[in-house]
């Protein structure tokens, strides 16, 4: 007989939690008690050079620049770009909210694109569509650390004279054609907030390999300052945007271990591909061919419910919950936002826009009936936790298939 769903009061799959998440080393702890105890604590702290100079090596760029966000960051990038009052920045319109609020923090306009339904990152020929002569920045997102289409988006913006960078605030350790991502383009940033796969509770980065730029970032991030020039030497809006030595410390343990945590939700992520890969009704989400790793900040599969005689994602969720897997949905398309409800009043320069005109098909399908998704600890468990989580998925399958 068919074993009861747990949200009926059957017996649940798991009733254990997944690896929590932030979680200390031992690395982490030396790293801290030696920054504490002998280290600059701010400005001039050699482990704030440490981390920046180690994470650009990491990530196959020339320069780091670190900032206390990934917000910051992105703002930063913008204005050292030559952002402008007034300017447009293509974004997808399925990503977290600062990918847009940063653009409208740098008094530009956000202009939205929809996302390729198989990889859930930017469509390139959406942003085709979507260049103005305002135009001055395509900044793809690779969302859950999944890479966008990067040397697309790149000819596009070659081709219209425009800057790309890279949102990568998910895809710590991602890499495209065997190049980790984020300086493809102009330049890219990353956030360290407690979530990510390589975190120290706050932070950001900007990497790039243009020097130039990223002695302009360091300015936007440190009261105007000029590398080089004098402190009291102020020469762009800049602002405090610097990381302490503290979170520089735990990162700087964490380029040492990122690999080891991300082979274990390769490994996995692998695991649960194959298995709903078989199951009709369900899809997985998949990858550019020229993407060589794919950092799994979030696991998201699609759901559809004709192959389950119309049972909401809802209900599906809600079931999945039941049996222990803690699944949820997600992003909502970012420009319903209310945020995005045009205030001309905080912003002059997004007069005549008007978001709640926007429709973008695959996101509002995609949101409002598909995505599932699973934070990346839980990706960190053993062989074991990730067969509870194909387990669960195929009793509450096959329970909607035949009810
Ligand atoms: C895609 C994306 N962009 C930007 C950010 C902003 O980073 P932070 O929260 O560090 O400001 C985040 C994460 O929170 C993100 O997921």
């Amino acid at each position: 007989m068919e074993p009861q769903l747990a949200v009926k009061g059957g017996k649940p799959v798991r009733t254990k939690t997944f690896p929590s998440w932030p979680r200390s080393t031992e690395g982490m702890k030396e790293q801290l008690i030696h920054t504490l105890e002998n280290e600059a604590w701010g400005i001039g702290s050699s482990v704030v050079e440490k981390f920046e100079k180690g994470f650009a090596e990491f990530h196959d760029s020339k320069y780091a620049i670190s900032t206390n966000s990934g917000t910051a960051a992105i703002w930063i990038a913008l204005k050292a770009a030559g952002v402008k009052t007034g300017d447009e920045v293509i974004i997808p319109a399925y990503t977290f909210v600062a990918t847009a609020s940063a653009v409208l923090m740098a008094n530009a306009i956000p202009v939205f694109v929809d996302i390729d339904v198989e990889t859930l990152n930017i469509d390139p020929e959406a942003i085709e569509g979507a260049i103005t002569d305002k135009t001055k920045v395509i900044m793809p997102v690779h969302i859950a650390g999944n890479p966008a289409d990067i040397f697309k988006i790149k000819k596009i913006a070659n081709e219209h004279n425009l800057k790309m960078i890279e949102d990568a605030a998910q895809a710590h350790g991602a890499e495209w054609n065997g190049k980790k991502v984020g300086a493809f383009g102009l330049g890219g940033i990353f956030s360290f907030q407690s979530s990510k796969n390589m975190t120290a509770g706050e932070g950001g980065v900007i990497i790039s390999n243009d020097e130039e730029f990223i002695n302009i970032c360091f300015s936007y991030q440190n009261a105007g300052r000029v590398k080089g020039g004098k402190w009291y030497q102020h020469e762009h809006l800049g602002g405090n945007f610097r990381l302490s030595a503290f979170p520089a410390a735990l990162l700087l343990a964490q380029i040492e271990t990122l690999e080891i945590d991300m082979r274990i939700r390769d490994k996995n992520a692998s695991f649960l591909d194959k298995a709903i890969e078989e199951i009709e009704g369900l899809s997985i989400i998949h990858s550019y061919p020229e993407t060589t790793r794919v950092s799994h900040h979030l696991y998201i599969f699609r759901y559809h419910k004709e192959y389950f005689n119309g049972v909401l994602r809802k209900e599906f969720i809600q079931a999945l919950n039941a049996e222990g897997i803690p699944v949820y949905v997600g992003y909502v398309p970012l420009y319903r936002e209310k945020l995005f409800i045009t205030n001309t009043q905080e912003y002059p320069w997004l007069q005549n826009r008007n978001y709640s005109d926007l429709f973008l098909p695959v996101t509002e399908k995609i949101t409002n009936e598909e995505v599932i998704w699973l934070k990346q600890n839980c990706l960190l468990g053993s062989e074991e936790d990730t067969m509870d989580i194909v387990k669960a998925i195929q009793k509450v399958t096959n329970h909607f298939m035949n009810n």
